[in-house]
């Protein structure tokens, strides 16, 4: 297939756009290298340096397109709630640009990174795909809102659309790392500390009511999904919206995430206990048997390869 990856050159953007090159398909990436990196794109795949208000410019009728990926997106929930209007006129505007493009040029076929944070704090953990989506973050509610619009998109227009809700992605593959100017997130930050960027990890509450006291989480493999995308690309029929949880269906808490780093990379991992983050919620798993069931994927690292493969690319590029 032809596809379009909008966002490609993010961390899960890249990722994905190599497995479709590794997979024999032809990708061209478009992103406006707001948050991503031209040099994550791997080599031979063609770039558009571009925001998704001009997609309707590479996404022509005479272009050949049979899909499009769509990871564009601003992704950081605390920012989120600082500047509302940046994350709905860029993801949800961004998105009915896309699709108008879409429909214009006949290209009909979807897969969109939509998120947990659509959930909000879940009644009931492991969250399955028909849990009550409440989100407590803009940032959530701008995915909850995109798949609203896949939804009526797949019923009026016929269009073939999957909703990828990632939890929470980690790990590096095909040299590909997380690599944010402003870095939030939790095994980044633990690596930073390991190769001395950092000097400690503050543990965001330690009061919550799980075993440890800490957040639980369920981290899953850029690689694993990364496969999803290619899986539910080939499967999704005109006129669905499939809508599919990604994760491992194994919580951790950042007590455990701090101790994995520990050990996989053998260097102290000082911490210093803090307060909670608004807005976190204490656990969040996720069922995947949805997708296991209707095309067999499963996630298949563990928390382990994802540090160590966070790691070894991390230090990769420290040396280069
Ligand atoms: N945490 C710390 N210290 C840090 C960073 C994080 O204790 O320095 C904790 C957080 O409180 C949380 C856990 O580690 O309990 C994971 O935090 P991340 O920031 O890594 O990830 P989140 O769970 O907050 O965010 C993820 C995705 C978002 C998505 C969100 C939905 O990265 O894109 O889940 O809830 F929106």
């Amino acid at each position: 297939m032809k596809v379009l990856v909008a966002g490609g050159a993010g961390y899960i953007g890249s990722v994905v756009t190599a497995a479709l090159v590794q997979a024999d398909h032809e990708a061209v990436v478009l992103d406006d290298l707001s948050t991503g990196h031209r040099d994550a794109v791997p080599d031979g795949v063609s770039f558009v340096e571009s925001s998704l208000s001009d997609v309707s410019k590479v996404l022509t009728r005479d272009a050949g397109f049979d899909a499009v990926i769509h990871l564009a997106a601003k992704s950081l929930v605390g920012e989120s709630e600082q500047r509302p209007e940046l994350y709905w006129r860029e993801n949800v505007g961004g998105a009915m640009d896309l699709l108008d493009a879409m429909r214009a040029a006949d290209v009909r076929r979807i897969v969109f990174s939509s998120s947990s944070a659509t959930y909000g704090n879940p009644e009931v953990v492991p969250i399955e795909e028909d849990a009550r989506t409440e989100p407590t973050s803009v940032y959530g509610a701008t995915k909850l809102t995109i798949d609203h619009m896949l939804t009526g998109e797949a019923r009026v227009h016929g269009l073939a659309a999957v909703s990828l809700r990632y939890f929470n992605a980690a790990g590096a593959a095909y040299g590909l790392g997380e690599r944010h100017a402003t870095e939030t997130h939790l095994i980044p930050i633990a690596l930073q500390v390991v190769t001395g960027a950092r000097e400690k990890l503050s543990v965001y509450g330690t009061d919550y009511p799980t075993p440890d006291g800490t957040c639980i989480r369920d981290y899953i493999h850029v690689a694993d999904l990364a496969a999803a995308h290619l899986l539910t690309l080939e499967v999704v029929q005109p006129g669905e919206h499939r809508i599919y949880n990604l994760g491992s269906g194994s919580g951790y808490s950042v007590r455990d995430v701090v101790a994995a780093v520990r050990e996989v990379t053998g260097h102290p991992v000082p911490v210093e206990d803090g307060p909670r983050r608004p807005g976190d919620p204490a656990k969040l798993v996720a069922s995947s048997a949805r997708i296991a069931q209707d095309v067999g994927w499963a996630a298949r690292h563990g928390l382990t390869d994802m540090v160590s493969d966070a790691y070894e690319v991390l230090t990769a590029r420290l040396l280069n």
